[in-house]
């Protein structure tokens, strides 16, 4: 760690070539070709760092935790509560118990929808969720809906995918109440006018839950700023594992909130006749937990921060302003995502290939990106097309993949004339 420092923050001069060192995956070739990644948004390659950590649990501190009395279990315990604090410094939490541990974004908006949204939604309630939802976020709320008597009202984009804070705004009135939104469109790269959004929402008593999938891997987030109710994200987009993620919600939601699975850690006594449960954050954190999924996701936070996400976002900035600048070349080609306020990621489509046939081509180079609809259907519809190329960037991205894409593209260009 202490030499990402020197390659980095400390000499303020943000060394991607010294940083990709720190990833195996770019060791390898790919068609005999290096890898150009360009799906991080999809799930991000993982440093070395994590790795070791991953790697040294399970062949010398594993063992069970909040269970056992002996060392190894009392080691494995400490570790994965310093990672639930980790957790919390990284977003600024105003405590530990307001982490939650759970398998990712998606179970975390599932377990908000089936403890908070049946519990308190009901009588005609709204919510509002943006056109740019990510399936995860749309269909966990269609599923209370089939149980409640709600209503789900979208708020709008417009055809360069910015977000259409004034029309939001008309859509809120006291009858919502809650707004389910994301921070960064995974499939568009727009970022929301977040704070705005929830000072407004809070105006007529709405909670508001942001999946923060997209934008955690890419800026800084601080909970009490933001004041949002809930924010989720995965800890695979970030550096660490898949089936680890966050659930953030303020303490007293979560403990007006029913749990949402049972057996194991969310338990303190049971009979045939009663069962009580634990505290925070236990009390949502049924079974035993991916243990070694919560403390490598510590480790990769640890690797961020060292980098210093100052420095992430500007360099992931800097390859996306090239980005945007250079796919302007290729012929043919419709940019999809042209918003205003955007991070990480650009959708296009091109006039003689199919994004199917695009990623194929691609993939022929070397070049990874993620063709489909990106779990967004509705963004495809509101566009009218099927589906999208996209790149997404990760904090180890270079011009030079960009360059190779554009390459690529070009490549897609003279097949298909
Ligand atoms: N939600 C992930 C993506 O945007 C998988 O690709």
């Amino acid at each position: 760690m202490t030499s990402i420092l020197t390659k980095t923050s400390e000499m303020n001069n943000y060394n991607v070539e010294e940083i990709r060192k720190d990833f195996p995956i770019f060791k390898q070739k790919i068609y005999g070709k290096p890898l150009t990644f360009l799906d991080s948004g999809a799930s991000a390659q993982k440093p070395q760092q994590v790795l070791d950590v991953i790697q040294k649990i399970y062949a010398e501190e594993y063992a069970n935790i909040h269970r056992g009395v002996y060392y190894l279990s009392q080691v494995a315990t400490q570790k994965y509560e310093d990672a639930r604090a980790k957790v919390q410094t990284f977003i600024n939490a105003k405590s530990a118990h307001e982490i939650i541990f759970v398998r990712g974004a998606t179970e975390a908006i599932n377990l908000v929808a089936q403890s908070w949204g049946r519990k308190y939604l009901g009588n005609g309630d709204e919510i509002i969720l943006s056109q740019m939802e990510h399936h995860s976020n749309i269909v966990p709320w269609q599923m209370v809906r089939d149980e409640k008597d709600i209503v789900i009202k979208v708020a709008p984009i417009d055809d360069k995918a910015n977000f259409l804070f004034d029309e939001f705004e008309k859509l809120l009135s006291e009858k919502v109440k809650l707004v389910a939104i994301t921070h960064i469109s995974n499939s568009l790269g727009t970022i929301t006018p977040l704070k705005k959004i929830i000072e407004a929402a809070h105006k007529v008593g709405a909670k508001v839950l942001v999946d923060g999938c997209q934008a955690v891997p890419h800026m800084r987030v601080d909970m009490q700023d933001l004041d949002a109710d809930f924010y989720v994200f995965s800890g695979h987009k970030l550096y660490g594992p898949t089936g680890v993620g966050i659930l953030y919600a303020k303490e007293e939601l979560l403990n007006a909130m029913p749990p949402y699975q049972g057996g194991g850690d969310m338990i303190r006594s049971v009979t045939f006749e009663k069962t009580t449960y634990n505290d925070l954050p236990h009390k949502f954190e049924a079974g035993t937990p991916h243990i070694v999924g919560g403390i490598a996701l510590g480790a990769a936070i640890d690797y961020v921060e060292n980098l210093g996400f100052h420095h992430i976002g500007q360099h992931e900035d800097d390859i996306l302003c090239y980005a945007r600048e250079k796919i302007r070349e290729v012929k043919g080609l419709r940019l999809i995502s042209q918003a205003d306020h955007m991070a990480g990621i650009i959708s296009f489509t091109m006039d003689l290939a199919h994004p199917h046939d695009i990623g194929t081509i691609l993939d022929q180079e070397g070049i990874a990106i993620r063709t489909g609809h990106h779990c967004a259907q509705p963004v495809m519809d509101f566009f009218d097309i099927p589906s999208t190329a996209r790149l997404s960037l990760g904090l180890y991205n270079t011009k030079q993949d960009i360059d190779r894409l554009i390459e690529g593209l070009h490549k897609v260009n003279r097949i298909f004339s």
